[in-house]
């Protein structure tokens, strides 16, 4: 069965073209660049950027496929959580393509399709298992009995992870996105210079990371007040370290206390910041720590792509579901499924 996917929910216009679980293209343009200095995703130049590629990133995932669209069985496409302005260029593409070629449509969750990233890989996770989405606009924790039977055991209660990344690289002058240039200054020997502290909450599985945002901007400025010039760059390693170090560790133990709760062996990641080196490399320690399988896509996959979202409609499809041409994209997550 050929699929073809497209995810629009943020600053990534996404394409990818599947042959069962296969991947043969899958094809991304982002607008990153426009939004970096503004230090962060302004929604209207997002969606105008949408509307301007969705065309060619389609029909280069096709030609890269080399699958004609006639060929095309089934359509999966994003619609929500997002930007509601970029999900609806990607929505209505996807819906007009299934009309005109008479194929079914698939509605596929944003951030289900994060923790799907996770089963391209040859080695498959095996249902129930836990899913941590950690990404610029959620901290979700799931329990998964299969995709459509998921349940929400925790999240932040503020700010996402990945987007105290990108505020705080801000404040740095680092740019955005912010994960990827903290991920790279990253120096091991730092990592406890300060003693930074995310939010946990004793009860359930909530997290939080506005305190450890305003933490860590208040050591910028009461270091740079007390020196009376800006950070060198060894100072801005030491702060930045402690503070990677602080939301890797919280994050890894959250889903570790989870995982003992749930009786669950398994656990599956998804989102932007699980390309994050240090995460990665604390998660493989605390897997075999712990007894823990855990599953963590391959980079390419961390972040908004289409191809998770072709094979989670794969997998839907071939279990019989199938969505209305009249569903809606959404902004915000809905709190059950
Ligand atoms: O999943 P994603 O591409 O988009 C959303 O659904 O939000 O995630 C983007 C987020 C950004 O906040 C970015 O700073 C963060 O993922 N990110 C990282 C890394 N790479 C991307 N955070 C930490 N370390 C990284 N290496
Ligand atoms: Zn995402």
């Amino acid at each position: 069965m050929y699929i073809l996917g497209i995810e629009t929910s943020c600053d990534e216009t996404s394409c990818a073209v599947l042959r069962d679980r296969d991947i043969l293209s899958h094809c991304t343009l982002s607008s990153v660049k426009q939004h970096k200095r503004f230090g962060g995703v302004v929604p209207e130049i997002a969606a105008r950027r949408q509307y301007d590629y969705i065309d060619t990133v389609v029909r280069l995932a096709l030609k890269k496929a080399g699958v004609r669209l006639d060929r095309i069985q089934a359509i999966g496409v994003v619609n929500g959580p997002g930007l509601v302005g970029s999900l609806l260029v990607g929505l209505n593409f996807a819906k007009a393509l299934a009309l005109n070629r008479d194929v079914p449509l698939l509605c596929i969750n944003h951030l289900y399709a994060h923790l799907y990233a996770a089963f391209l890989k040859p080695k498959r996770p095996s249902f129930p298992f836990l899913g941590f989405v950690v990404s610029g606009g959620h901290t979700h924790l799931y329990l998964v009995n299969d995709f459509r039977s998921i349940r929400l055991v925790g999240k932040t209660r503020d700010d996402a992870v990945g987007e105290v990344y990108d505020k705080i690289a801000r404040q740095f002058g680092l740019g955005y996105p912010g994960g990827p240039c903290i991920d790279k200054l990253f120096d091991i020997r730092f990592k406890q210079q300060y003693p930074f502290r995310c939010g946990i909450f004793l009860q359930g599985f909530d997290t939080s990371f506005s305190g450890i945002k305003t933490a860590v901007v208040y050591k910028k400025e009461s270091l740079e007040k007390e020196r009376r010039m800006p950070l060198g760059k060894e100072e801005v390693k030491k702060i930045l370290s402690s503070f990677q170090e602080s939301v890797v560790t919280t994050l890894v133990k959250t889903v570790v206390q989870a995982a003992e709760r749930f009786k669950t062996g398994t656990i599956v990641f998804g989102g932007g910041v699980a390309a994050n080196q240090r995460f990665r490399t604390v998660l493989h320690e605390a897997a075999g720590k712990h007894g823990l399988k855990m599953y963590i896509p391959d980079m390419a996959f961390c972040s908004d792509n289409a191809a998770p979202v072709a094979g989670l409609a794969y997998e839907l499809c071939k279990s019989g579901f199938t969505s209305s041409l009249h569903e809606r994209a959404y902004s915000a997550m809905p709190l059950s499924v």
